[in-house]
């Protein structure tokens, strides 16, 4: 039988500056390049899990213009099952404004149509295709309610749930107590728990927490340093192997889509987390989200 991912969440154009360094506030600088790619967190998960031979369906939406029209055709060129993506009139895709420096980045999302992604979209079409899946995927560029509603269907139907919690909110006790997975980098993480970590001790005790409040497993990424998890109360590390980093922008996604590609394979955890480290390390090699995410035969 096919295994199944739904992936509910954003899609948006990246308008990527790349630039030597970021402008102060109040400082004109002279940018080296733009450069329009196709983005999202949801989009680029659901690319990345397609990619990895995942059969995906993306629930999301874009506004009646060139780039949702492109978006679309990008999603459909990877793979990804557009059917539950809807085009909204009146309100534009969702951008993403990149700045671009060497070896970081960072991000201001306009999400324009992804905030029309709400519960009353979710059909019985969008309901059946959750319930046949076996992992659902989300993250927090679109409305929380839709983000509540969703993971609640995929618990009711027995799905297993990956909740990454970018960019980072507060999210309260009902929701949390639906997620399986939780995919936190180490800001969203510190946001999370409420605490600052600065020894791989102090993360242990805070992951340690957090897990026993929620009863979910626990994946916190820490960029070059890979990705830590707990198993019978040790924490684990997992190494990146050593890779020329060209653009970080997508790492988490391809974490998320490479995850969820694994769970619907059954792997057990220490697998899980290494082939979503190793497509993670793949992915940063390339400029651009999307553009970056490896198929298997990269691996
Ligand atoms: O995770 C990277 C993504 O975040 C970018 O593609 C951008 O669209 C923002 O959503």
């Amino acid at each position: 039988m096919e295994k199944k991912i739904v992936v509910v969440g954003s899609i948006n154009m990246d308008i990527v500056i790349s630039a030597g360094r970021l402008p102060k506030m109040g400082e004109t600088i002279l940018g080296e390049r733009v450069t329009y790619l196709p983005g999202g967190k949801g989009a680029n998960q659901a690319v990345a899990m397609a990619r990895l031979g995942g059969d995906v369906q993306m629930v999301g939406a874009v506004g009646n213009d060139e780039f949702g029209r492109s978006l679309l055709a990008q999603l459909k060129a990877n793979g990804v099952g557009t059917e539950f993506v809807k085009t909204v009139d009146g309100v534009q895709t969702g951008i993403a404004n990149i700045y671009s420096v060497e070896h970081d980045n960072c991000i201001t999302v306009v999400p324009g149509a992804n905030f029309a992604v709400t519960p009353d979209q979710v059909d019985g079409r969008i309901e059946q295709a959750i319930a046949n899946a076996d992992v659902l995927v989300t993250q927090l560029e679109i409305p929380l309610p839709m983000v509540a509603h969703v993971l609640k269907l995929a618990k009711q139907h027995g799905v297993t749930t990956i909740l990454n919690p970018a960019p980072a909110q507060n999210l309260p006790i009902e929701l949390l107590e639906l997620v399986d997975y939780m995919t936190p980098n180490e800001t969203e993480f510190e946001a999370m728990a409420g605490h600052a970590f600065s020894s791989r001790d102090q993360l242990k005790i805070l992951m340690g927490k957090w897990q026993s409040a929620y009863n979910q497993t626990l994946l916190v990424t820490l960029g070059e340093e890979g990705c830590a998890y707990l198993e019978d109360g040790i924490l684990k590390m997992i190494l990146p192997p050593k890779v020329e980093v060209v653009d970080t922008t997508g790492a988490g996604d391809s974490f998320n889509g490479a995850l969820a590609v694994g769970l619907t394979n059954s792997w057990p955890i220490t697998d899980l987390v290494s082939f979503a480290v190793n497509v993670s390390a793949k992915a940063v090699t390339k400029f651009g989200a999307q553009e970056g995410m490896p198929f298997l035969d990269e691996l």
